[in-house]
């Protein structure tokens, strides 16, 4: 397995779509990553496999749609059977194994979601793609990245507090399935040359656990 990061494209929602449903399933409504494309504030990047291609989901469920009858109604007023070969082939993309969004508020970065396919947690995945938004937060010049998580995912907790986020706050009730308690958690200043450092020696541990000699978020 080849890790590899990028911006989120127009062809990567479908798949994207599937891993936010497999990771919450009890959010309504579920995020529409189409808008979230043209939206200026939202930052969006994915994990894939690079030695991994699949056809494109809505490709796949395209099929008895709108297009595919018109062809076979164009085929029966022309009498032109189209053979395998004039079909065209679907896409075939990359694998998305997971994804982070944020959002950029004057010098804040709010992390929305972030999620990595069932079949591929705990193999680093997690960790690169929150390193990548932070460093990608870096970039835009925000000062601090926040986020909120519900008090029992001490999984995604462990990973935050790696990457020196602490709890700010508490929203009670925050999540309408169940109304369980957010914890509000923000990082320090990223800037900071002590944050800097711990960023850099991180950085470093997982490039050296994922086999990889860095990354760089493909735009
Ligand atoms: C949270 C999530 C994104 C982590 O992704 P991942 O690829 O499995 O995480 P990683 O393998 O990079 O793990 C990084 C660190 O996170 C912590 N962690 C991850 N999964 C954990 C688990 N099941 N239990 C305890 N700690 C865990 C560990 O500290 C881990 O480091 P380690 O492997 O060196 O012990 C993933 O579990 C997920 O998609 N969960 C569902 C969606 C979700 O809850 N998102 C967070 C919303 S706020």
């Amino acid at each position: 397995m080849t890790y590899r990061v990028r911006l989120m494209r127009r062809e990567d929602v479908a798949q994207v779509a599937e891993i936010d449903r497999e990771a919450f399933p009890t959010q309504w409504p579920p995020p529409n990553f189409q808008h979230e494309l043209r939206n200026r504030m939202a930052h969006y990047i994915v994990a894939y496999d690079e030695e991994k291609l699949v056809e494109q989901p809505t490709a796949k469920a395209s099929s008895g749609s709108g297009l595919t009858r018109l062809a076979s109604r164009l085929r029966q007023l022309f009498g032109h059977d189209l053979s395998s070969s004039d079909k065209p082939s679907p896409p075939i993309e990359n694998y998305i194994t997971g994804f982070v969004g944020f959002w950029v508020m004057a010098d804040e970065a709010h992390i929305t979601s972030i999620a990595v396919r069932e079949a591929y947690r705990r193999r680093g995945i997690g960790e690169l793609l929150l390193l990548a938004a932070m460093d990608w937060a870096m970039e835009l010049k925000t000062r601090i990245v926040t986020l909120e998580v519900r008090a029992s995912n001490t999984a995604a907790q462990n990973l935050y507090l790696r990457y020196g986020f602490t709890r700010v706050g508490v929203r009670r009730g925050y999540y309408t399935d169940n109304r369980e308690d957010a914890l509000v958690m923000s990082t320090e200043d990223i800037s900071s040359a002590a944050f800097q450092r711990r960023f850099r020696q991180l950085r470093r541990a997982l490039a050296q656990k994922l086999g990889i000699a860095g990354y760089q978020i493909a735009r």
